[in-house]
């Protein structure tokens, strides 16, 4: 399959992918925004009954442990974050998409969804900890929709990953975006950007989805969001939440301490936060 399908088939399939609903749409374009008011996401929330109801259920569930019930908008957010709200909106929109098994990466149905939770917080961390270094939750969000691609290219993948890997061990090809790229002549970097336009998602979240792999080549202003989601991605891995197939053959770029200088110990420290979250979120998002 892989070797007959041209670029333009694999982008032509992206018209049979569903839109975001116009919450989601809304909420990742405020989030994207470093400058924004939180009261915005709420109004937002408040259009979107099924939304409204989800936050609800999970900031009331038995993971947070209230003692009071919480039945506002307003005090949901506030305590789960802006993170659970995109989160849960992102879910509500496409969770089938995202949850889905991926064979041409050799992921099980849930791995994506787990290793883009596992950037998101990773990469929410990382800006966290960088003083002065981008809006933790709008690196949240980017870590959130890095890998969309692989939700289109994985049925052009099918019985290629030990292929693709070789290359990589035989250095034939850089990595394996690269060994997508030379199979297939368009990788899941370039073919989520061609989805991130679809989408009209914001400019930064376009870099991030297009550049992780390669956060040098970012335009200048977004690159230091692409750096931190390139190192939230490798930390997602080395928390277990990978996708499969590639997970071992992705490079560090070590050019990332020029944009967010990270000692080898908040490293740690981050490793050890990125777990806790892990569970918190998951457990909260089963209710
Ligand atoms: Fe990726
Ligand atoms: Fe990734």
């Amino acid at each position: 399959m892989a070797t007959e399908s041209r670029p333009e088939d694999i982008i032509s399939t992206l018209e049979r992918l569903p839109m975001l609903t116009q919450s989601a749409s809304r909420l990742l374009e405020i989030s994207a925004r470093a400058d924004h008011d939180p009261r915005e996401m709420m109004d937002i929330v408040r259009t979107d009954a099924v939304l409204t109801s989800r936050l609800l259920k999970v900031v009331n569930s038995a993971a947070y442990g209230l003692v009071h019930e919480v039945d506002t908008v307003e005090r949901a957010v506030s305590f789960l974050g802006e993170r659970m709200v995109v989160s849960l909106a992102l879910e509500n929109s496409i969770g089938s998409l995202l949850q889905q098994e991926l064979p041409g990466y050799e992921a099980r149905a849930g791995d994506l969804w787990r290793h883009d939770l596992g950037t998101a917080i990773a990469s929410r961390e990382i800006a966290l900890r960088v003083r002065g270094a981008c809006n933790p939750d709008q690196a949240f969000t980017a870590g959130l929709l890095h890998d969309i691609g692989k939700v289109v290219l994985s049925a052009f993948l099918l019985h290629s990953a030990s292929e693709l890997q070789e290359k990589v061990l035989g250095r034939e090809d850089e990595d394996y975006a690269a060994a997508e790229r030379n199979l297939l002549g368009i990788n899941h970097t370039e073919i989520g950007h061609a989805l991130a336009e679809r989408w009209k998602l914001p400019e930064m979240l376009r870099a991030a989805i297009r550049h992780h792999h390669h956060p040098a080549s970012a335009p200048e202003e977004h690159r230091e969001i692409v750096y931190t989601v390139h190192l939230g991605d490798i930390l997602a891995y080395m928390c277990g939440k990978g996708t499969g197939a590639d997970q071992l053959f992705y490079h560090l770029d070590a050019r990332y301490v020029e944009w967010i200088p990270l000692t080898a110990d908040d490293i740690q420290r981050i490793i050890i936060a990125v777990n806790d979250e892990m569970g918190r979120l998951e457990e909260s998002m089963q209710s």
